[in-house]
């Protein structure tokens, strides 16, 4: 009796909970193959985060695609909810039919507001659409015209160019994407301030301005990941540490702006009427528009600034990595860019250059420029997909993960396939470019504010692609195998850079 009393109780106690622990095991390691983050009170799923904080973008990518619904909800520290979404039929109803609903948000603005101000990348309601308003006419075909043949076309062929010719006589090893990010640099300096600071030169200077701004990105940028939040707060009314650091770079950032203003308002003053109207950067737009206040108007620069600076060169530098390891691509390329070489205007050549456009889609598909991007919710709703969000909630939109959906994009979605966006039309033999919605294909946004600069964008990519594919071979340097990492912040970057050779092509079509 005791002897069978105690050979029960042994089977209840141990091993059934035994047997429960093994078959949940069982069943979450096969129908779970990725782990969803632990959460805990107060914590939340903060000890994931933190483990992951290097690799953001993967890591909720891999959450979000493994869920049948493709959105998951993160609990952050105290309480805070975070839903993360790469599901279609969500982003229209976040960016298009519930716009009203899901704005840039007080966690947003506040965080980067000592360094964005009001401008345009910061601002919600009346303030945004007056922006979005006046600057729209920098982006009419006319004014991209003459973007491409003044601004870009001049950086191509005094100073790109002649960097990597120098590169290639001497064989020095390049960081490209340090080359890119300053072609770009110099690029939006132009159309937002019509200031050139030579930041791409032969020497590769340390431009004080650009130093500056990179610095108040990153540092602005890292407010955002703070375990108590506001913590930056503290840190600011004290003055120390990388608070202290932000306030020197913004303020070099806004003196800079301001001077620049001061001098636009008396070239603008001393012109008739007439003349003034017909500037054509950004910020003599905004003065000519009556907007005279210093501050406010140096605020809508820096925004266009950190619209312009990194966000091509991202694109541009995974593209070419891409190509190195695609060479088929490369050489279809090169047939396009000398097929199209007869066009009658530099315009009408970027225009007719599809199988690039297709291959830039589709590179930023796989390494989009901005990998994440966060709305906050006014009230209560419910996502299409039955997720529920409350007032106050922050709800991201996954570009990266949303180019890594099998359903969408098919079983070969890692695979490098500019194809996917072309068609073959029969009669002329020639490649045919078929577009994306902008919600599945959410890289430059989509809804009311889709970005402003994506045509511009293009250009820019396009004619800096052919410029330098049909003078020179770009040949990174490999590191033993090692794959390039993709780094997110407000906008990607390659890790540690891009180092490559450049090598003269034999036959340079010019
Ligand atoms: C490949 C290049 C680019 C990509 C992938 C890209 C992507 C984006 C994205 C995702 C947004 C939404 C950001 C947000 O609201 O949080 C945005 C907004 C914006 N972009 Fe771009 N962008 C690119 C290049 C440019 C360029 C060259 C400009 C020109 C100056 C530009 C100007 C803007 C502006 C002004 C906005 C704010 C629009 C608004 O809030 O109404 N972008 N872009
Ligand atoms: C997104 O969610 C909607 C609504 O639940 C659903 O009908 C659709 O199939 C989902 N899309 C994908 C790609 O899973
Ligand atoms: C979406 O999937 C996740 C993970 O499987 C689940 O936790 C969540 O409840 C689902 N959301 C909806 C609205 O069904």
């Amino acid at each position: 009796m005791v002897d069978f009393h105690f050979s029960a109780s042994l089977v209840f106690s141990i091993l059934i909970p035994i047997l429960f622990f093994v078959i949940s095991k069982l069943k979450t390691s096969t129908s779970n193959p990725t782990k969803l983050p632990k959460s805990y009170p107060i914590f939340g799923s903060f000890f994931a985060i933190l483990k992951n904080r290097e690799r953001y973008a993967q890591w909720t990518s891999e959450i979000i695609t493994s869920t049948p619904n493709l959105t998951f909800t993160l609990r952050r520290p105290f309480g805070r909810r975070l839903v993360l979404t790469a599901n279609a039929t969500n982003v229209q109803h976040i960016l298009k039919s519930h716009f009203n609903n899901y704005e840039k948000g007080d966690f947003f603005r506040s965080t980067l507001r000592d360094f964005l101000g009001d401008g345009i990348f910061n601002a919600d309601g009346e303030n945004w659409k007056f922006q979005r308003q006046v600057s729209s006419h920098e982006f009419n075909t006319k004014s991209l015209r003459k973007f491409l043949e003044t601004v870009v076309d001049s950086e191509l062929s005094d100073r790109l160019v002649p960097v990597l010719e120098n590169a290639a006589a001497h064989e020095t090893v390049l960081d490209f994407q340090d080359i890119l990010q300053r072609f770009a640099f110099d690029n939006i300096c132009k159309i937002a301030f019509g200031y050139d600071p030579g930041y791409l030169s032969a020497s590769l200077p340390e431009e004080k301005l650009a130093v500056a701004f990179e610095k108040a990105v990153k540092l602005s940028s890292d407010r955002f990941g703070s375990f108590i939040p506001y913590f930056w707060k503290i840190k600011k009314c004290l003055n120390i540490g990388s608070e202290k650091q932000l306030k020197i770079a913004v303020r070099q950032v806004r003196e800079f702006a301001k001077e620049i203003i001061r001098e636009k308002k008396q070239q603008l003053d001393g012109k008739s009427g007439l003349e003034s109207s017909s500037a054509d950067d950004l910020l003599s737009r905004f003065l000519s528009s009556g907007h005279s206040d210093e501050d406010f108007v140096a605020d809508i620069v820096i925004s266009f600034m950190l619209a312009g600076r990194d966000t091509t060169s991202a694109a541009l530098t995974w593209f070419f990595y891409l190509l190195s390891i695609n060479p088929e691509v490369e050489s279809e390329i090169l047939r396009e860019i000398k097929e199209k070489q007869e066009a009658t205007s530099a315009y009408d050549e970027v225009k007719e250059m599809v199988y690039i456009h297709a291959s830039l889609c589709e590179s930023m598909r796989l390494y989009p420029p901005v990998p994440v991007d966060t709305k906050e919710a006014l009230s209560d709703d419910v996502l299409p997909d039955g997720t529920v969000v409350r007032k106050g909630t922050r709800v991201t939109y996954h570009p990266y993960a949303m180019g890594r959906v099998e359903k969408v994009w098919g079983k070969d979605w890692a695979e490098f396939g500019p194809e996917r966006w072309l068609e073959r039309e029969e009669a002329a033999g020639e490649w045919r470019f078929v577009n994306r919605d902008s919600y599945t294909y959410s890289v430059f946004q989509a809804g009311p504010r889709i970005c402003l600069g994506k045509e511009m964008a293009f250009i820019q990519m396009k004619r800096v692609v052919a410029g330098v594919l049909r003078r020179f071979r770009v040949v990174p340097v490999v590191v033993e195998g090692a794959e390039p990492v993709y780094i997110a912040g407000l906008t990607a970057k390659m890790k540690g850079g891009f180092p490559v050779r450049i090598e003269a092509r034999a036959e340079a079509a010019s």
